[in-house]
């Protein structure tokens, strides 16, 4: 699947973008970075939405989704842009984009309190607050839940 825009395309990622991959994750999250066999399952699991978005060669950014249609839950596990790349619409881009493959009535995330960009982004995307889990991240952050229904879904 790719889809364009103006400035930039969606793709499917692939075990071929590990290394691309473990640099996003090493950038975009200082406090919260995946071990390697998390960075591999993302990439090759079963029921997985794994869609990159690269320019010039370099991965820009990067979302990750798990989902099982008959639970009718699904969770966004990752996104991160390259700072260099941030504020193109980028993320806005990846969170559509995956949320139309997982095509399911309810979608979930986890931010940290802190994380008010993030927050409002999720907002802007029409996600409302749900619940808090108390001390999740290893600092002893709260993570917020953050949850879409989706009422179109077939
Ligand atoms: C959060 C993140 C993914 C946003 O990526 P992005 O490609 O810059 O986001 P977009 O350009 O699609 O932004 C869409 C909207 O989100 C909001 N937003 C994004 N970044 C923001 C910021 N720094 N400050 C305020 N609002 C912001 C805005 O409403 C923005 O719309 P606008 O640019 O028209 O105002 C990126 O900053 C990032 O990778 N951060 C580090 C990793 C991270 O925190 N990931 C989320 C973990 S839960």
């Amino acid at each position: 699947m790719t889809m364009n825009s103006e400035e930039f395309s969606i793709t499917q990622a692939t075990l071929s973008d590990l290394n691309q991959l473990r640099d996003l994750d090493r950038i975009c999250f200082e406090k919260d970075q995946w071990p390697l066999l998390e960075l591999v399952s993302v990439l090759i699991l079963p029921g997985i939405v794994r869609l990159k978005v690269e320019i010039d060669g370099t991965m820009a950014g990067f979302i990750g989704g798990d989902y099982h249609k008959s639970e009718g839950i699904g969770w966004i596990t990752t996104i991160g842009v390259r700072p260099e790349y941030r504020r193109r619409g980028i993320a806005r881009a990846l969170m559509v984009a995956c949320e139309q493959i997982m095509n399911i009535p309810s979608i979930r995330l986890s931010v940290r309190r802190s994380n008010l960009e993030a927050q409002k982004l999720y907002a802007d995307l029409g996600y409302k607050f749900f619940e808090v889990w108390n001390a999740y991240y290893s600092d002893g952050e709260d993570a917020l839940i953050m949850e879409k229904i989706n009422l179109k879904n077939d």
